[in-house]
């Protein structure tokens, strides 16, 4: 193995050992500068290349779920496949996250999926929970940044809301602001944290990714379709 690689393969274990000990500790974990800097930049070419007629608003459907849906979020998404060398570089690298995750926390994750989105100038996404107890079966969400020159004005943050923290009048713990910049990871505990993305001042590209249980194991079985 050349050195390139064995650096590489090092830092990437170390780097799910502190997302596994995060998770453990509090419930989700915050990392800059985590994503391989060869798998940013290739995500970052390819969100940047991707035709805009690939994103779509997410849940449209009937007008009234539409109307209900400007309210909430109006980002844009565009589901990831394998179908291009940096979607199935993200893809595998989801994956050994995952094995990782399972070996060391026995989390059971046994599928992911994940879309990009765009928030233009103005878009937002509201506060939201992805998960609920009993009613859906994914159990850790992530998301990843892919937004090279972020300033503090561009907005566009997210905040995780920590509401199993006791409130403090001093430092207030239970709002955790995150700035989008490239590279910066961000897992959670699908069910536990309610989340909201501020509105951006400027194009902020993400990726936000499930990992789920198998579905004949879930609280719920899928009905058929
Ligand atoms: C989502 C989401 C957060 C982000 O798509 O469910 O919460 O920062 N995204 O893009
Ligand atoms: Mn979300």
């Amino acid at each position: 193995m050349s050195l390139a690689q064995t650096t590489h393969s090092g830092g990437e274990e170390s780097l799910f050992e502190s997302i596994s000990d995060d998770i453990v500790e509090k419930g989700y974990s915050i990392r800059l500068n985590a994503l391989p800097e060869n798998l940013t930049s290739l995500l970052l070419q390819h969100v940047i290349e991707l035709p805009d007629e690939n994103f779509k608003r997410a849940g449209i459907g009937r007008t009234k779920e539409h109307l209900i849906n400007d309210l909430v979020r109006t980002d844009e998404i565009s589901w990831i496949t394998s179908n291009s060398v940096a979607s199935c570089a993200w893809i595998k690298w989801s994956e050994s996250l995952q094995a990782y995750l399972n070996r060391r926390l026995f989390l059971g994750l046994f599928s992911f999926e994940s879309h990009f989105s765009h928030y233009a100038k103005g878009d937002f996404y509201k506060k939201h929970k992805d998960a609920f107890k009993g009613e859906d079966n994914r159990v850790l969400s992530v998301v990843v940044y892919l937004n090279q020159h972020w300033s503090a004005g561009d907005g566009g943050e997210l905040v995780i809301y920590d509401e199993n923290t006791p409130a403090s009048s001093v430092v207030d713990h239970r709002r955790i602001t995150v700035t989008p910049n490239l590279g910066t990871i961000v897992v959670f505990l699908s069910e536990e944290f309610p989340h909201e993305v501020l509105p951006a001042r400027q194009d902020r590209y993400s990726i936000a990714g499930w990992f789920r249980l198998n579905n004949s194991i879930a609280n719920n079985i899928d009905p058929p379709s």
